[in-house]
């Protein structure tokens, strides 16, 4: 087998990165449009380091920070809109996934005109706009990879916008950022990084090289649940979750999702669940149920987060996310029509084993509680 890993993505890391290097900014644009939420990028001080970056270089720019959780088709074709009327050349992308996610949507818009309805087609061409990300939240990997996760209304679920041309041109990582994400984000964030990495290792397009990030990545994340558990975060555990969350996204990058995050999208659209929640409430039950049917694959996830198997890894999510009693109320017929609904995802074709519609009810029914 042919092994390839490529992202096209400049990636800095380490405290001060934007300001020391700013000067890698200029050759992006003339001017940019900043994208964001509306609290994080300010109270993280990253919103002022790229202020005083782009100041340096004598670059323009305006903000657009109407980006809210789980960005909507309507507000990337907003900010589209506010790029193009300010005479946008570049992007700049502030906060967790979604800022992210939804900056990288309007990069193309700005650029592309695609109809509000072919928006998930996935037919676009090269044109977009450069970007650079900034991530206050250790959890997307979405500075790493080609991906833009939109909420997509017509289907009840989220979707994925890609293109290869979506990589960001540069990334910055600064982990004093994430001094502001409070204890259960920060558990949420950096459970969906580790479902990144599982599902990339557990994935059909996985090889030799994603899966050396990927358990990295696992045993990074993992070596700080303990402190996660407790709201008691170090600088270098932010440090380590920051590098492991860009790993993951560097991972999923190459072997996409599988079956977790598709699975997930539909306890964050009807049940208003956290995107990195929604993977840790079914991570354990889906190891579970295929544990028996890939064990050299699961027995190197354990290895690497030094873990007796699924049942274990199971408790302790449950101690970072909280038990079956403080979880979100899920009857059979909804876990049914989400099961209905994660079948169809293009990405669970990429789960190395072969899952079915009554397989993925199991799962839910296991995750809530819910005999069978
Ligand atoms: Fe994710």
């Amino acid at each position: 087998m042919i092994s390839q890993y490529n992202i096209p993505t400049r990636i800095f890391m380490g405290e001060g990165c934007v300001l020391a290097k700013a000067a890698e900014l200029a050759p992006l644009g003339k001017k940019a449009l900043i994208v964001t939420g509306r609290s994080s990028a300010v109270k993280s001080g990253a919103l002022a380091d790229i202020k005083a970056a782009l100041d340096a270089n004598g670059q323009e720019y305006a903000i657009y920070d109407s980006v809210m959780s789980n960005p909507t088709v309507e507000c990337v074709y907003e900010g589209a809109e506010k790029a193009k009327s300010i005479g946008a050349d570049f992007i700049i992308g502030i906060g967790g996934g979604s800022p992210m996610d939804a900056a990288k949507a309007i990069a193309l818009l700005a650029c592309q005109d695609i109809p509000r309805e072919r928006l998930f087609d996935g037919n676009y061409d090269e044109k977009i706009l450069p970007m650079a990300m900034v991530p206050t939240t250790a959890g997307t990997g979405s500075e790493a990879t080609q991906y833009s996760i939109i909420t997509n209304d017509a289907r009840k679920t989220k979707t994925s916008i890609s293109s290869p041309f979506m990589f960001p041109t540069l990334a910055y990582l600064d982990s004093r950022y994430l001094r502001a994400v409070p204890r259960n984000t920060a558990v949420n964030t950096a459970i969906d990084a580790f479902s990144h990495c599982v599902e990339g290792y557990l994935s059909v397009r996985a090889n030799p090289i994603t899966d050396a990030l990927a358990r990295e990545g696992m045993e990074a994340i993992s070596s700080v649940f303990p402190r996660l558990a407790k709201g008691s975060l170090t600088d270098a555990d932010r440090d380590k979750l920051l590098y492991a969350s860009t790993i993951g996204g560097m991972v999923i990058a190459h072997t996409g999702t599988t079956a977790v995050h598709p699975m997930g999208y539909s306890l964050t659209y009807f049940k208003g669940a956290d995107h990195g929640r929604a993977n840790g409430l079914l991570l354990g039950a889906f190891l579970k149920s295929i544990e028996n049917r890939c064990p050299e694959r699961i027995g190197d996830i354990m290895t690497a987060i030094g873990m007796s198997g699924a049942d274990e890894l199971s408790r302790v999510l449950d101690t970072l996310l909280g038990g079956e009693e403080r979880r979100e109320k899920v009857t059979k017929d909804e876990a049914a029509y989400y099961a209905s609904v994660a079948i169809k995802a293009k990405n669970i074709k990429n789960c190395i084993v072969t899952l079915t519609e009554a397989e993925l009810y199991e799962i839910y029914l296991k995750s809530f509680g819910i005999k069978v």
